[in-house]
């Protein structure tokens, strides 16, 4: 198939465009770098060997988006590009219900007028708000705490309306969880822009000497040291669910709409994740306990069982594979694509 992947630049689209090229399929990538560079791209292209077709466009600009399917017959979308920094999401919410939300409403309008109803979104373990159940399955409330979180809930309500209103549609939504870690080339990674706002992007630019400590967020916490847990998932896994989850829209001659969850079922705290990377890395990880971030819970992790039952997709890499990944990447690229 032809895909057309937006946001295919950045950290996760980058690592999904590997897998797809390695699937064999044809890749369009529209993104506006707003936070990535297009150096991730020509990175993907020397691992795959594959020609990526690139289109440096703004998804909130309608006719921007809609001469990509005038000028590609694009059979499916994987829709990655958003911004999701959650404290940003705060400061600015008008920009991030703009960006995200008009964006997707451009996208889902281009698609629909051209005959191509098949797309894959990017949600994530974000709407089920503060867990009451763990683990969490894909029928647990949903809710949002910030803006970002809101924006993800609104644009799956808005895809089930879309289905509910034209059953032609195929729409997989896929609830991610704590991506992190690279591919083993140690070639494509996360790069934040200034200072990371996750654990392990923060933990590795520790360990490679481009910041001084980490501080953890809260020891006071339910769980078994104290410190927030989390279902950390390699990057290369979760973009190998991506391609599961076309195959089974493609598989689907008539409509569907289906929400998974991309976790491992296994939750690791954050001194577990110190621990763990000062191993993979060989260096001291200097930290400081601080008080509680606001807005955080004490442990999320995802029920893998309906991805493994429904989608026959299940992690295949743990807390090792995604230190030593990550710490690669880091170690290789010191200043990200920039080194
Ligand atoms: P990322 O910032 O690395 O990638 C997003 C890409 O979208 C970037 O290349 C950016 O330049 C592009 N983009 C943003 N707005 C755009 C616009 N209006 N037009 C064109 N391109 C635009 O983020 P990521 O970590 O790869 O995340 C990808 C998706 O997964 C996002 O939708 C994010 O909300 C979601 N998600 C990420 C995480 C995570 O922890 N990384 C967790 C859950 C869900
Ligand atoms: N943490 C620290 N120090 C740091 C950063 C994080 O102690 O410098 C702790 C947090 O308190 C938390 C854990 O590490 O206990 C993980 O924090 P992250 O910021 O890496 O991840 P979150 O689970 O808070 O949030 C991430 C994304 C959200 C997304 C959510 C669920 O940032 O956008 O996963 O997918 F919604």
């Amino acid at each position: 198939m032809q895909i057309l992947i937006t946001g295919g630049a950045g950290y996760i689209g980058s690592h999904t465009c590997v897998e797809l090229a390695a699937a064999g399929h044809d890749l369009v990538v529209l993104d506006n770098f707003v936070n990535s560079n297009p150096a991730s791209l020509m990175r993907v292209e020397h691992i795959t060997g594959r020609k990526i077709t690139l289109i440096t466009a703004d998804l909130c600009h309608a006719a921007d988006v809609s001469a990509v399917f005038a000028a590609h017959a694009i059979d499916a979308v994987i829709h990655f590009a958003g911004l999701k920094a959650v404290g940003e999401s705060n400061d600015k919410p008008l920009l991030y219900y703009h960006n995200n939300i008009t964006g997707t409403l451009n996208l889902l309008q281009a698609m629909d007028a051209a005959n191509c109803r098949q797309l894959v979104f990017s949600s994530s373990a974000t709407v089920y708000g503060v867990p009451q159940k763990l683990p969490l399955t894909e029928d647990h409330p949903l809710s949002a705490t910030n803006p970002y979180g809101r924006s993800k809930l609104m644009i799956e309500e808005i895809l089930r309306d879309l289905y509910q209103s034209d059953a032609r549609w195929r729409l997989a939504i896929l609830r991610y969880f704590n991506p992190v870690g690279a591919h083993e080339s140690g070639l494509i990674g996360e790069d934040p822009l200034g200072p990371p706002n996750n654990l392990m992007p923060f933990v590795a630019q520790v360990a490679g000497g481009r910041r001084d400590k980490l501080s953890v967020w809260g020891k006071d916490y339910p769980t078994i040291d104290g410190t927030g847990v989390r279902d950390y998932i390699h990057v290369v896994d979760l973009a190998a669910g991506h391609v599961k989850a076309l195959d089974k829209l493609s598989a689907h001659h008539q409509g569907k709409c289906f929400v998974v969850n991309l976790g491992t079922g296994t939750g690791y705290s954050v001194m577990q994740v110190i621990e763990n990377f000062k191993r993979a890395s060989n260096r001291d990880i200097p930290y400081q306990i601080c008080p509680r971030r606001a807005g955080d819970v004490a442990e999320v992790v995802a029920s893998p069982d309906f991805a493994r039952e429904f989608l026959g997709w299940e992690a295949q890499r743990g807390l090792d594979e995604m230190c030593r990944d990550h710490w690669r990447w880091q170690a290789n690229n010191p200043n990200g694509f920039a080194s």
